[in-house]
């Protein structure tokens, strides 16, 4: 049986682990067992108890919720369920509605509403099913008394979803469920510093968008980003997936069961599970939902450098010469808050970047691009008159406002600010105006939108916050602080739609949404945004950056579960700040992490203020070349990246891409973190520790090509260690390696990406062992909006026995990896000379 959920174990709001005493437990109608210390070999003890355990638990027949009439609908089934005795918690609902909807046969959706009052509800769209699904892959059925879910795969009688392991909690700002797990592989559920594979022994992760450098290690607080959304593995390889639609501050208690319990403060329970059957499909499933990622602007697939801390527009001009001329590739040079007068969006510092715009024409003129930062907080003390975005502002009213109905006043960068609200098209037509006066003055390309959680120095505002349920709700999930307005604005603050407490976790989103839509309309580009807050939906407006890491190799490490992570999010134009933001990287580590950084799919070098340079031109000739390598290795790569992003945009496909992906069939790529794949085929293994001249990589089923040699570095069937190698990894090579049965298409490399572009295409073959091979290319002009809807692009497919060139970038030079020499090889049905190089290959 498994375990049951955690009782909130104390009403002190500061620390929802605070001591539970027996008395509290059991007034609530909960059992109290203190978990012994020889139960667990740990010596630490938590207030909750050892390992997380909970000491105090409901009981088996708890009330809860009873299903009192099930009707059929278009959809699917509506019911009523109603509870008759009252929970501790003030405001509980006691007559739900049920609504069961089988939207898809891979999609099934479930909400639980009040009838007699509206709740707030996620503004994002989602789709509106309007007739039942023909044949489901799944089953529903219904238990009564109490009330509770059982979702299962039809194929296997796998459960997916039981959620009679406990009861369920339904109160005004209380909604809890849970439901017992199939396995213990699940991942997603972002945003925190994990693995890529959660530990569901007893973890709490708590979500509610937060201003905090993730880390140090264990450290799993809520970060910058709320996605409630989960990937399971089950038995045999099949995958599903869960999504809760909800944004209010939550936490996902993961049990050893295996079993999870979502506890959410607000809104409505609705959720979507996903059946996969493989993990691609339940992420381009869960993205169908949640809309699919842009397809980026060409350049945002660059090279991009940055820190805190230019001095001046000069000193950001020299950086940008200096990897001139040393031949780096670069496309995009970013400028932090240094670059604004005291700190104040759409301003810029006229003495120390005086020469601002003419080092943005200057990059123009090189084909590359500018990204300027913006904080979302308005200087809120200028003089009257003197600063127009928040006089403006004032004037339009689009500033959230404290629960008085005053501008609600708090502390970031420039001193006091307002903060914008952007769940109102007001605000967005203020965004816009002002960016497009600020683009005459400073033709920037695109935007950085950073502190968006929304941080603020204070908790909750100049005045502090009002006394409220919503300030101090009768439950806290695990909360950074303690308390939901810790580092932002009130709970209680009035944005347009709703109240903050509602809306807190959608900042971000919605900041993107405005500024991506100014962009585009300013430019009339595909619009370019990175932010640091995200919510589902993101990937359709912006980018994200993993935040404030750290100069260390395990936040290295810790970045490739990062970008995993947010791929399978669908947020795929991600990457960490590469050498690290806090502390200064080592030569050594800096190399290993440009290399890293090289297949992060947004690569951003960046750093903190007051540490010393670590872009590559700072380092020794040695770094400086290794660095320089990876970066042409990257660009030669860009067909195949461009390529993969189109196939996240118009199929919902991951780009970085972990093994168990590929792999579902093989249990030893569930836990994979030090290496992953861009899309299919191209493996990616790179050194994670320092001081080391190798690195051990895992190898699937199937036989992989050394992308740089041509030679067969492993085959599993011969091979004596289980899919285990040693690689020898100096410190000017990133191992990589391509699958069996790919054709990836690669260009000559330059410095920057629109020079490379204009070079021929080669396409890499890795013959499979029947001699087949396949791939493809996605290519257009690279900016402008919607070139695949409008149907301006070319796409290739590639086929072994059929290869064919893309007309439009000739000449075409074909490598083809095989264990075997060709007889013949034909180009348009004629012979074709070619040359076989049978020393290259070394099958182990
Ligand atoms: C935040 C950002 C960081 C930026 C700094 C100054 O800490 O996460 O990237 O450099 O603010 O703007």
């Amino acid at each position: 049986q498994p375990h049951k959920p955690p009782t909130p174990s104390s009403t002190n709001r500061t620390d929802s682990r605070a001591v539970v005493t027996r008395e509290m437990c059991e007034a609530r109608g909960c059992c109290f067992i203190p978990v012994s210390s020889s139960s667990t070999s740990s010596s630490s003890s938590s207030p909750s108890g050892r390992h997380g355990i909970p000491w105090c638990f409901y009981p088996e027949g708890f009330g809860s919720y009873s299903l009192v009439s099930v009707n059929d609908t278009a959809l699917g089934e509506e019911g009523r369920l109603v509870r008759d005795t009252k929970t501790y918690y003030p405001g509980d609902i006691m007559t739900l509605h049920l609504e069961i909807r089988h939207e898809t046969n891979t999609r099934l959706r479930v909400r639980i509403t009040d009838p007699s009052n509206s709740r707030f509800e996620v503004p994002i769209t989602v789709p509106n099913a309007t007739t039942k699904a023909d044949s489901p892959t799944y089953s529903v059925e219904l238990s009564k008394e109490p009330f509770g879910l059982i979702v299962k795969r039809l194929s296997t009688g796998t459960v997916l979803l039981n959620t009679t392991v406990a009861p369920l909690f339904y109160a005004d700002q209380f909604l809890q469920f849970s439901s017992s797990l199939p396995s213990r592989f699940i991942y997603g559920l972002g945003e925190h510093r994990s693995t890529f594979l959660h530990n569901i022994q007893w973890t709490t992760l708590t979500m509610w968008a937060r201003d905090k450098a993730p880390g140090p290690d264990g450290e799993m607080t809520n970060l910058y980003g709320a996605h409630p959304f989960y990937l399971a593995m089950e038995e045999g390889g099949d995958a599903h997936g869960f999504f809760l639609l909800n944004s209010n501050a939550m936490d996902v208690a993961l049990q050893p069961a295996p079993a999870l319990t979502w506890r959410t403060i607000g809104g409505i329970l609705d959720f979507y599970v996903f059946l996969g059957p493989d993990p691609s499909s339940v992420v381009s499933q869960y993205l169908e939902v949640i809309g699919s990622p842009a397809m980026p602007v060409y350049w945002a697939l660059g090279y991009h450098l940055c820190r805190w801390g230019y001095d001046s527009s000069n000193a950001t001009w020299d950086v940008v010469k200096s990897m001139r001329n040393y031949g780096i590739p670069q496309d995009v040079q970013w400028n932090d808050i240094d670059y604004m007068q005291r700190f104040m969006d759409f301003t810029y510092d006229p003495s120390r970047f005086s020469t601002l715009p003419e080092l943005v024409k200057d990059l123009h003129f090189h084909g590359q691009r500018y990204v300027m930062i913006l904080d979302p907080g308005i200087s809120s003390t200028e003089p009257a008159g003197s600063y127009s975005p928040y006089d403006e502002g004032l004037k339009r009213g689009v500033f959230i406002n404290d629960s008085d109905g005053n501008t609600l006043i708090g502390k970031v960068w420039p001193g006091l600010t307002a903060y914008p609200d952007f769940s109102s098209d007001v605000t967005h037509e203020w965004w816009y105006d002002n960016l497009k006066r600020f683009h005459e003055k400073v033709p920037f390309d695109g935007l950085w939108i950073d502190m968006n959680e929304p941080s603020n120095f204070l908790d909750g505002s100049t005045n502090g916050c009002p006394s409220s349920s919503l300030e101090d709700p009768p439950y806290t999930p695990g909360i950074l602080g303690g308390l939901l307005r810790s580092k932002t604005l009130c709970a209680t603050a009035q944005q347009k739609i709703s109240v903050h407490y509602n809306v807190h976790s959608l900042y971000g989103l919605m900041e993107a949404k405005a500024s991506a839509s100014a962009l585009q309309r300013i430019a009339g580009k595909r619009p370019f945004v990175i932010s640091r807050s995200s919510f589902p939906s993101q990937g359709m407006y912006s980018g994200h950056w993993l935040g404030d890491n750290r100069s260390q190799w395990k936040d290295l490490y810790a970045s490739i579960a990062g970008i995993m992570t947010f791929n399978l999010l669908g947020i795929p134009l991600v990457g960490a700040d590469i050498c690290g933001f806090g502390e200064e990287p080592q030569e050594e580590m800096c190399v290993r992490w440009t290399q890293l950084g090289a297949f992060y799919p947004f690569t951003r070098n960046h750093n903190g203020i007051d540490m010393k340079p670590q872009d590559p031109t700072a380092f020794s000739p040695l770094a400086r070349t290794a660095m320089r390598q990876a970066l042409l290795l990257r660009y030669s790569l860009f067909p195949i990246l461009y390529t993969l992003f189109h196939h996240a945009h118009v199929q919902g496909h991951t780009v970085a891409r972990p093994l168990m992906f590929e792999f579902p069939g093989d249990v030893k790529t569930y836990g994979i973190d030090r290496q992953f794949l861009w899309g299919k085929g191209l493996l990616v293994t790179p050194v994670v520790d320092p001081g080391v001249d190798y690195v051990v990589g895992y190898f699937p089923a199937g036989l992989w090509y050394d992308y740089y040699t041509v030679s067969l570095p492993h085959s599993h069937r011969h091979s004596e260690n289980n899919g285990v190698l040693r690689l020898q990894a100096p410190l000017d090579k990133i191992n990589l390696h391509l699958r069996e049965g790919v054709i990836i298409p690669t260009q000559r490399p330059n410095i920057t990406l629109w020079v490379s572009s204009g070079q021929p295409l080669h396409l890499v073959s890795a013959l499979s062992e029947d001699g087949s091979a396949s791939g493809d290319l996605f290519w257009d002009d690279g900016e402008s909006i919607d070139t695949y809807e409008t149907n301006q692009y070319a796409y290739i497919v590639f086929d072994v026995t059929q290869v064919r060139c893309a007309a439009l970038r000739p000449p075409c030079f074909v490598l083809i990896l095989s264990t075997a020499e060709p007889d013949r090889v034909l180009v348009n049905s004629q012979d074709a000379a070619f040359t076989y190089r049978a020393n290259q290959v070394r099958p182990s």
